[in-house]
């Protein structure tokens, strides 16, 4: 404490500064963190990858957009209720999916995975190519929760399209920012 309080002002005001900055970076960096999990963490409806896919039921039944265009589309309560009208029905959960069906209301999903918007991406030509999903999500198959384990940034991007036959043309940057 005496060497604190033998600090000419400036200093203090320096030291103090540097403390807060500190603190701003602490608070700054759980902000972080707790957005990024948030979203895979706190679905309206718990739905579980992993028992649906144990159950055989393949993945472009529910994304249907995936081999069509750029979207591969999140399944509407509708298609849910195909099977949850008779499957589950007493668990709480599915209950929830039926008071959505009832109301009419479509479930507010949280994203997993979003590019910003100067970024074009297109399901349908990775399909074509026989891209598997895995490739940018990761075991999707095995997740309770969907979880953005691939870090979809540019490099990732740019490191497969280098392994193609027709690298030159996937590396131009009008590919990928239209
Ligand atoms: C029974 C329907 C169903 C099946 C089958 C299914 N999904 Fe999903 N998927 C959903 C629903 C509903 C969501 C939204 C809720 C969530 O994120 O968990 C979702 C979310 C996702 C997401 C995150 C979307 C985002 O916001 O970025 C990915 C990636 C995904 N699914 C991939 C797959 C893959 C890969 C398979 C096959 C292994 C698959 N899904 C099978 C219904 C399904
Ligand atoms: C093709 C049929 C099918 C479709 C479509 C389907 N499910 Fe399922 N779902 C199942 C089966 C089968 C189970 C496993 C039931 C069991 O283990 O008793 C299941 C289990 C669940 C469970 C766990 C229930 C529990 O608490 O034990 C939830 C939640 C769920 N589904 C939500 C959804 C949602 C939301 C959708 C639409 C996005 C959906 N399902 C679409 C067949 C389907
Ligand atoms: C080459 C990488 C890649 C492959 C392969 C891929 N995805 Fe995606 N997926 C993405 C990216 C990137 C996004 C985010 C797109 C955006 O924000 O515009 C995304 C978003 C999604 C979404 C949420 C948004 C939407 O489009 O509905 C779902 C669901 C999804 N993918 C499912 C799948 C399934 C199922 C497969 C396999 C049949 C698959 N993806 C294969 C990269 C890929
Ligand atoms: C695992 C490999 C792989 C990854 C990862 C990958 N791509 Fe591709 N991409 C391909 C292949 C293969 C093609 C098709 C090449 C062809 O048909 O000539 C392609 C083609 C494309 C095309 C041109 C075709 C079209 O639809 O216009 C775009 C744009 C594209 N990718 C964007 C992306 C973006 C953005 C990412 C990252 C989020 C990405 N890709 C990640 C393999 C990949
Ligand atoms: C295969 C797809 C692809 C190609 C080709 C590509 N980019 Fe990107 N680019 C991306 C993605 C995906 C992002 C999203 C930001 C991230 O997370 O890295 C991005 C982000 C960016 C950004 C923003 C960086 C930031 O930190 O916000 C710039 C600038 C950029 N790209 C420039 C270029 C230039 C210049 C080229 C050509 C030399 C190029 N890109 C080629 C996919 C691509």
């Amino acid at each position: 404490m005496r060497r604190v309080a033998g600090l000419s002002s400036r200093q203090r005001l320096l030291f103090g500064g540097a403390v807060l900055g500190g603190v701003a970076i602490v608070v700054i960096l759980l902000v972080i963190v707790i957005a990024q999990t948030s979203a895979a963490d706190e679905q309206p409806i718990a739905f579980n990858h992993k028992r649906h896919a144990e159950n055989g039921i393949q993945c472009q039944f529910c994304h249907a957009g995936v081999a069509k265009g750029p979207v591969a589309g999140i399944p509407s309560v509708e298609k849910c209720m195909g099977c949850h009208e008779y499957v589950a029905t007493d668990s709480p959960q599915i209950q929830r999916l039926h008071g959505y069906w009832e109301r009419q209301e479509p479930i507010p999903w949280k994203r997993v995975n979003e590019q910003p918007s100067f970024v074009y991406f297109n399901h349908a030509s990775h399909i074509a190519a026989a891209v598997s999903c895995g490739a940018c999500h990761g075991a999707v198959e095995e997740m309770t929760v969907a979880e953005p384990v691939v870090n979809m940034n540019m490099g990732f991007c740019l490191d497969c399209h280098a392994q193609q036959e027709n690298k030159d043309a996937l590396w131009d940057c009008a590919v990928c920012h239209r």
